[in-house]
């Protein structure tokens, strides 16, 4: 399918996204959130794709909502559309893995589209910021709520309220990014992390997910108890036979997904 605002490349069992609008940095307008979700229900409904990765340019992830498309918008208008919760419940709602690779600017809602996808992998020039309230407003699409757990209560507070950047070694001390990569070396690096990824059963990488996501809704000792419960279902599955098998055996596992 062709996209205006985004180029997606197919990667054996990894989809590629890139969001291309360079004009602008990649800011994040409707049309671009529309091709999104459009590309992740189409990387979604191919059983052929196992693991996404979403990536920008090297000089911008995105930098941000587009601001030109919302500065004259109203209340009710932001109210009745419910901006940015479509798009955002639409990426939370991927149940297949989404690896960010960021590259220069991801500010704003770039910064928490990153933070939407089960993790992130920067190169050394990425940049990562919530400038909104140097427009007069705040995060918008769950900066508030993702990067507070993400970097702490301390960090957060300083970069929403002052609006400064972190380069990507404070990010990575911080824990909001996985690794950091050479800027030449970002897309390779997170296929070859997405490769190894949609190489492992889709249904553990799946429980998985759906375990560290509870991490952050849940008590311990309840998380703890989800977890117990889902390791022995995995039991349930040909791919937990076929993998200790192929450990037993000492060849390459075969998962189908079973
Ligand atoms: N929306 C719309 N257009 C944007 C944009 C954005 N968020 N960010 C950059 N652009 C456009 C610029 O307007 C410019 O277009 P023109 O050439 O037509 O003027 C083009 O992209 C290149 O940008 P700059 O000339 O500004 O590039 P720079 O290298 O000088 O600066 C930057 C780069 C520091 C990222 C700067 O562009 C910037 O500060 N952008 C805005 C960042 C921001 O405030 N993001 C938060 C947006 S609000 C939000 O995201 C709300 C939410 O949480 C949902």
């Amino acid at each position: 399918m062709a996209y205006e605002t985004l180029i997606v490349e197919a990667h054996d069992a990894v989809a590629l996204i890139r969001l291309n609008r360079p004009e602008a940095l990649n800011a994040l307008n409707s049309r671009l959130l529309e091709e999104l979700g459009q590309a992740l229900d189409a990387a979604e409904a191919d059983p052929g794709v196992r693991c996404l990765v979403l990536t920008g340019s090297e000089r911008a992830f995105a930098a941000g909502a587009d601001i030109k498309e919302m500065s004259d918008k109203s209340y009710a208008e932001m109210f009745s559309a419910d901006f940015f919760g479509p798009a955002a419940r639409r990426i939370e709602a991927c149940r297949k893995p989404i690896i960010a690779a960021v590259s220069g600017y991801a500010l704003g809602g770039g910064c928490e589209l990153a933070m939407l996808c089960d993790f992130i992998i920067a190169s050394e020039t990425a940049r990562f910021g919530q400038p909104e309230i140097n427009l007069g407003v705040m995060p918008g699409i769950g900066g508030t709520q993702r990067l507070t757990r993400l970097v702490g209560k301390s960090k957060a507070m300083d970069m929403i309220l002052t609006g400064r950047m972190m380069d990507a070694a404070e990010a990575e001390r911080a824990g909001l990014v996985s690794r950091i990569v050479p800027a030449d070396r970002l897309v390779a690096e997170a296929l070859e992390a997405a490769a190894k990824i949609a190489g492992q059963s889709p249904l553990a990488v799946m429980m998985n997910i759906e375990l560290v996501d509870a991490a952050y809704e849940t008590t311990l000792s309840a998380g703890v108890a989800m977890e117990r419960r889902l390791f022995h279902s995995l039991f349930a599955f040909e791919d937990q036979k076929e993998g200790m098998a192929a450990f037993i055996e000492k060849r390459k596992p075969d998962f189908r997904g079973r």
